[in-house]
Parts: structure tokens; C-alpha cells; sequence
């Protein structure tokens, strides 16, 4: 593939100074994502996993290496940039979903447009993207512990498109789902995908990993099937 990557790490580690010794979470990754993919990362618990999704999703920045976004190394970018690449760009999706529990479902898709436009959303948008993930007019107007898990994550994945990033960043999003309930999420994000979103999806199972186009293994902060 010729096209410049959307997210390059090169010779990325990512060390934890702990009172016990330094954890190297990463070792010297080299790693690309390209416009469209689909990539499952699977590896051990403790293998780096999350380390990796918060430094491509610039939620964490590595101890050495580079990191670029379109071309562009981060560390060339201001912190202001950065939290616009990932409020406009990137859509996160959670294993716990991370809805805050005192709004309901469509004040939870609609925060995401009040921070970024400064007002309510006076368009359908918000509950267009909840009816898209299947709720109900009803269930929109629920709190998160008034629904069940399959119906949260659906919530979370509407929340992570209201920007409408290009980007998703899933970590472990069907772990906390029954199997029933975990096909019917990567069903949908197998449709985000065809729609031509790029997907970066951490998974212990290799059921949901089936989904994506290419399965990177990460064991002890390296990635080993590059
Ligand atoms: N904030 C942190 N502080 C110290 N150590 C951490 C931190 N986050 C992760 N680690 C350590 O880094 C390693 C990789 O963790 P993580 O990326 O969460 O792995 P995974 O998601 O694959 O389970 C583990 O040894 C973990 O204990
Ligand atoms: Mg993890």
C-alpha cells in the first residue's frame, strides 16, 4: 500500500517507572494502520495491549519512538491539535463503556456535539445514531444501568460516531457481552467498516479477532507477526 498510513509507530517503546523497576510495556514497535483497515490486536493479558491503543489513539505518548498521525509525528503537533485529531477523528469504544450514569442515553450521544459545538443538538443527529445502533425512542431516554450491557455498548458506539470520525479504536468492546450479544456488536461494526471507517480492535477472542482483515499479536511489548 502506497497511501501514507493514518497511524504510524516507529521503534515506539513505552516505559513504566515503577518503585518495584521499570515496566517496559513496549519494545521498539514498529507498526501502520492504512485508510480502511480493519486490524484485530490480540495478545496475552499484560502484553501491551491497551498501552498500544492509547499511544495510536494519543491518549499516552511513548517513552521513545515516533509517533505520526496522516504523515504527521505528534510530537511536531501542539497539545490543542491533538485533542482535536481526537475529539473530530476517533471514535473510542470501551469494554466498559465508560457512559456517564447520571445521563441518559441521548444526553450521553449528544455530549460529545455539546463540546464540540457548544450547544444542544437541535438536529436528529443524536437519536438517528441511537436508532442506527438499534435503540429505541424509549430507550434513548433511559439511564446506562437501566439497560443491559449489549444495549450500553451500542450507546457507546453511537457516542463514538457523533463527531463521525474516520477513526475507531476499540478496546476489548464485546469483553464484557455474551456471545450472542458480541455478534450482534461486531456485526455492526463489521457494517462502520464497509461503510469505510478504519477499525483498530483489541480482543482476547478469536471469534470477534474473525471479523478483521488483519490480526497483529503482541506478546511482552512486541508485536510478533509483523
Ligand atoms: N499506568 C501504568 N502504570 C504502570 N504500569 C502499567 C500501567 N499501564 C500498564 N502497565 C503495565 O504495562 C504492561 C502492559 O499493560 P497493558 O497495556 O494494560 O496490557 P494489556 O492491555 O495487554 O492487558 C503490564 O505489565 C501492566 O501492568
Ligand atoms: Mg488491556
Amino acid at each position: 500500500m502506497d497511501s501514507i498510513p493514518v497511524v504510524e509507530l516507529h521503534d515506539v517503546s513505552k516505559i513504566y517507572p515503577m518503585p518495584a523497576g521499570d515496566v517496559h510495556a513496549l519494545n521498539h514497535v514498529n507498526f501502520s494502520i492504512h485508510v480502511g483497515e480493519f486490524v484485530a490486536i490480540m495478545g496475552p493479558s499484560g502484553s501491551g495491549k491497551s498501552t498500544l491503543m492509547n499511544i495510536i489513539g494519543c491518549l499516552d505518548v511513548p517513552t521513545s519512538g515516533i509517533v505520526k498521525i496522516n504523515g504527521m509525528s505528534t510530537s511536531d503537533m501542539k497539545d490543542d491539535e491533538l485533542t482535536i485529531h481526537r475529539r473530530d477523528n476517533i471514535g473510542f469504544i470501551f469494554q466498559k463503556y465508560n457512559l456517564i450514569s447520571l445521563l441518559t442515553a441521548y444526553e450521553n450521544v449528544e455530549y460529545p456535539l455539546i463540546l464540540k459545538y457548544g450547544r444542544h443538538d437541535t438536529t436528529t443527529r443524536t437519536a438517528d445514531l441511537l436508532r442506527m445502533v438499534g435503540l429505541t425512542d424509549a430507550q434513548m431516554q433511559h439511564t446506562p444501568y437501566e439497560l443491559s450491557g449489549g444495549q450500553q455498548q451500542r450507546v457507546s458506539i453511537a457516542r463514538a460516531l457523533a463527531n463521525d470520525p474516520t477513526f475507531l479504536l476499540c478496546d476489548e468492546p464485546t469483553g464484557n457481552l455474551d456471545s450472542k450479544m458480541s455478534t450482534q456488536i461486531m456485526e455492526l461494526l463489521k457494517d462502520l467498516h464497509s461503510k469505510g471507517r478504519t477499525i483498530v480492535m483489541v480482543t482476547h477472542n478469536p471469534a470477534t479477532a474473525e471479523y478483521a482483515d488483519r490480526i497483529v499479536i503482541i506478546r511482552d511489548g512486541v508485536i510478533v507477526n509483523e
